[in-house]
């Protein structure tokens, strides 16, 4: 598998499938997630209503509509608090589940945030080891991985977690 890290929009991907930081709802909100949803345009929320919600740690799919992107893949990341319940095992299986349903699809090429580190406050250099050690750990047909970081910090800690 490729795995690359680029600094831009993750709503501007040429890939199978994006990933979208979501929360348990899936019916939108800010950051990332608002983002998606006014790229894909309004028949995302009808298609994530019917979804029913996704718990943290999970990740369930629907088309991109308008997106360049054929699916969406909506992740829920854990929200931080101080580390102690769990958040990097839920924010490891956001990853892995992302994979495994991009798998399901059929998905040959995914995109990623860096999940829970915007609203979600997880710590950005921890979050970027996370992502980069469960992505490569991960048993998948998925033969590219794009990391999308929209600031150059967060670029510069995926680049760094690549190089170990
Ligand atoms: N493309 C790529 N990355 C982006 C974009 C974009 N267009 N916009 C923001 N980011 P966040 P979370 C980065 O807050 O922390 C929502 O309300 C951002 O800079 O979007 O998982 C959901 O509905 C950061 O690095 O997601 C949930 O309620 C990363 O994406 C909650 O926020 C994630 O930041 C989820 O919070």
């Amino acid at each position: 598998m490729e795995l690359e890290v680029v600094r831009g929009d993750i709503t501007e991907q040429e890939v199978d499938a994006i990933v979208n930081a979501a929360n348990q709802s899936l019916l939108g909100g800010g950051g990332v997630d608002g983002a998606i949803h006014r790229a894909a345009g309004p028949e995302l929320l009808e298609a994530c209503r019917a979804l029913g919600g996704c718990p943290t740690g999970d990740a369930k799919a629907t088309p991109g509509f308008r997106l360049r992107a054929k699916w969406v893949i909506h992740a829920v990341g854990p929200r931080w608090r101080e580390g102690a319940q769990g958040e990097p095992e839920l924010l490891a299986s956001c990853y892995r589940r992302s994979l495994e349903v991009a798998d399901e699809l059929g998905a040959e090429s995914v995109a990623f945030p860096a999940i829970s580190t915007g609203i979600y406050g997880f710590p950005a250099e921890p979050a970027a080891r996370i992502a980069v050690g469960t992505i490569r750990a991960a048993p998948t047909r998925v033969r590219l991985v794009r990391l999308v970081a929209f600031d150059g910090e967060t670029a510069s800690l995926l680049e760094e977690a690549l190089e170990r």
